[in-house]
């Protein structure tokens, strides 16, 4: 077979939340298709990177104290290790916020100008008076202007269903500062996509799409194109357009862009040739997996973007629906909207790839993982078919014959037959019907356990441990359960690993399920694989409700409505944590709309660097003081208080204060003579 060159990647998470079973769905698909073309011995590389960029990340690092640098930089290296732990077999893993990006994005962008496809013109959009931004619909909420229901987002009402433009919204608010929003014109770039109508037309048909994706866009081709608003204006986090200052890349633009960004990075250190993959009449094969969300970016913005900067367009785009759990979206409040490391906490990582197998097709139907359903599945198949094939027949094999399989194998029909399912199977894979093959290799795990029920090996071995018949059924049964795990390695290669160290052999590839194992000595048979145990699945769904609440506390708990009375008792450990330092209030303000709250900046000394270090922190202690009084005391901060997000702004800190409320709050002070910084204890 003739070496493919093949590019495959997965959607880029964004990089201001955790991963999910979500986001799992689709690289474990991606990670299954991409190994079953490298058992094949294809050349298939698999990049990936985090989405950087954009308004919410923008505003999340903000929420947080710290740079988006910061952010995306601690979030990379989360998603990477959730990744890893899923046998995600990434070639690369990179950045939208790279050197490779920022130079291949403006490199394309100047292609579409030179060639005529941006237009420039004004247009007319919400802005935050307060926060001084443009508002994306999402920042916007108002009443519905039809149905009059309060609190809907800026372009279209969840109660009534219909759509709107934000400035239509009865009593608008920027949802980031509560500021009512006006209008402002700014200019936009915009990518001229009716001009690709034709060439779009043809290569959605040309076999490129599944059926039902393509005719979804040919709906759309066949309404009116729009020009795609390509341009942000700032504050925002992205690239900055070139000679166009203030005026910066959509996130959308960089991010497919993304996919060649982080295969540079890998050619640039290695023997991969990026103009090999990318050049217009390339020989390699590239595929895109992604949502049925994500799918007008992927194939209508996408491919004409890459046609007009004369780079090949993908072979196909491959998209899948949504996952949910326990028949229903995944909900934070039921505990099922799962984090890649709270399932990890629990569970085998390869329960879920299996399961999913078991359940993928190659359409965009939704997918359910049912908890029970899953213990049931990866119990029944996994464990009590596949490694029960192994653990009935390696004890026999080791006592009787020293570890070595039989010259002669004991119906070698059967291995035949499981041998026969090979094109059946990688067909079935390779065409993302992947719950098509599971379900064929485990009709042969079937066949395989009836086979040593019939034969049972027990009853000879109670007579003659050395018998030769033993020996052979036994070998059958070993070389059935080889075959069945080298159909599974491409989800299950962690399971396969071990097999191939029980089994004594070279790591398995495809062409192995063309050969037997006879005459050869394999080690002492351990446990594949634990049984699924439903209290890991109910501490899982725990564990998800717990983060869920912690995180409403921490948002909803502002000192607007903190009465707090004792708390529970905390361990010394927990109280040393608690760094309590001097700090002297440097301005106090109010703030508009707050009746308890005063704003205050401190000063808490110098980090470690010598620099002055500042805290802004927002305390409930308007009631007691007039804010021209506080200026210049010393006081005592909670210095390491995670940085919340309050109504009000962020707040980085807690002064410490007493007393029964009202005018009778006392500020904690700092006796005289000590110094902003100094450790309280
Ligand atoms: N950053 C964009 C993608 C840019 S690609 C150039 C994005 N990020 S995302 O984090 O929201 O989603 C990443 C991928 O995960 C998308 O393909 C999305 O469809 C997928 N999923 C997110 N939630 C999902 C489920 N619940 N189920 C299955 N896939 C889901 O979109
Ligand atoms: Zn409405």
């Amino acid at each position: 077979m003739e070496q493919r060159k093949i590019l495959v990647t997965s959607a880029l998470p964004y990089a201001n939340g955790d991963i999910h079973l979500g986001h799992l769905m689709e690289v474990i698909q991606t990670d299954i298709w991409v190994r079953l073309q490298q058992l094949q011995g294809h050349d298939c590389i698999y990049v990936c990177a985090d989405d950087a960029h954009g308004t919410a990340i923008m505003l999340s690092a903000e929420a947080e104290g710290i740079t988006p640098q910061q952010l995306i930089d601690r979030v990379n290296e989360q998603h990477q290790r959730d990744f890893s732990d899923f046998l995600i077999n990434f070639d690369n893993y990179h950045s939208t916020h790279s050197e490779e990006n920022r130079v291949l994005s403006e490199s394309i962008y100047q292609a579409l100008d030179d060639n005529g496809h941006i237009a420039r013109r004004n247009i007319k959009q919400l802005f935050d008076p307060e926060k001084e931004l443009f508002l994306a619909d999402r920042y916007v909420t108002g009443t519905c202007p039809k149905c009059k229901t309060e609190d809907q987002y800026g372009d279209n009402c969840e109660a009534c269903g219909s759509t709107y433009s934000p400035s239509e919204l009865i009593n608008p608010k920027s949802s980031i500062s509560g500021a009512t929003p006006v209008e402002k014109e700014s200019e936009h770039f915009f990518f001229t996509l009716p001009v690709f109508h034709d060439m779009l037309k043809e290569w959605t048909r040309s076999g490129t799409l599944q059926d039902s994706v393509a005719n979804k866009l040919s709906e759309w081709l066949d309404d009116e194109l729009q020009e795609w608003d390509i341009s942000r204006d700032a504050p925002y986090f992205g690239f900055e357009i070139p000679e166009a200052p203030g005026k910066y890349f959509y996130v959308w633009v960089d991010a497919p862009i993304g996919y060649m960004a982080s295969f540079k990075n890998l050619c640039d250190r290695s023997d991969y040739d990026f103009d090999a993959y990318w050049n217009k009449d390339s020989s390699a094969e590239l595929y895109h997996f992604i949502g049925k969300d994500i799918i007008n970016f992927h194939t209508l913005f996408w491919p004409a973007m890459l046609t007009s900067a004369g780079y090949r367009t993908p072979t196909a785009v491959y998209a899948h629906g949504f996952l949910g759990v326990d028949g229903t979206k995944m909900s934070k409040s039921r505990g099922t909207f799962i984090n890649a490391r709270t399932y990890l906490d629990h569970l085998n990582p390869e329960y879920l790839r299996y399961y999913l197998a078991a359940k993928l097709s190659s359409g965009i139907d939704d997918l359910d993982l049912n908890l029970e359903d899953f213990v049931l599945r990866v119990n029944s198949d996994l464990v009590g078919k596949v490694v029960n094939i192994a653990s009935r027949c390696a004890g026999f094999i080791g006592k009787g014959f020293a570890g070595k399989l039989a010259s002669e194998l004991d119906t070698p029909e059967l291995l035949s037959e499981i041998q026969a399912a090979k094109p059946d199977i990688t067909n079935h894979f390779n065409e993302r019907e992947y719950g098509k093959a599971i379900r064929l290799i485990m009709a042969l795990a079937d066949k395989a356990n009836q086979y040593i029920n019939d034969k049972q090996p027990w009853v000879i071995a109670k007579t003659d441990k050395q018998s030769a018949e033993l020996q052979q059924i036994c070998s059958t049964g070993i070389n059935a359960f080889r075959l069945l795990i080298t159909y599974l390695k491409p989800v299950l290669p962690a399971m396969a690993e071990k097999a191939e160290e029980f089994l004594g052999v070279d790591p398995f590839n495809w062409a192995d399920l063309d050969s037997l194992l006879t005459d050869h000595t394999i080690n002492k048979f351990k446990p594949l694989m634990t049984r699924v145990e439903t209290d890991k699945i109910e501490a899982m769904v725990a564990a998800t409700q717990q983060e869920f609440e912690a995180q409403q506390k921490a948002e909803n708990k502002t000192m607007e409505n903190d009465d707090s009375g004792f708390e529970a008792e905390i361990e010394f450990d927990d109280f040393i944590k608690v760094d309590l330092r001097v700090a002297k209030i440097i301005t106090a303000e109010q703030i508009e709309g707050a009746d308890k709250l005063l704003k205050l900046n401190l000063d808490v000394g110098l980090d470690k660097s010598g620099a002055p270090l500042t805290r802004t922190v927002f305390s409930g202690i308007k009631s007691a003081y007039k804010p021209e009084d506080l200026i210049g005391k010393l006081t005592v901060v909670v210095a390491n208080l995670k940085p919340r997000k309050m109504k009000f702004g962020k707040s980085e800190g807690m002064i410490l204060a007493a007393g029964p409320g009202g005018e009778e709050i006392w500020l904690i002070e700092a006796s005289a003579g000590a110094e902003p910084g100094m450790r309280v204890t």
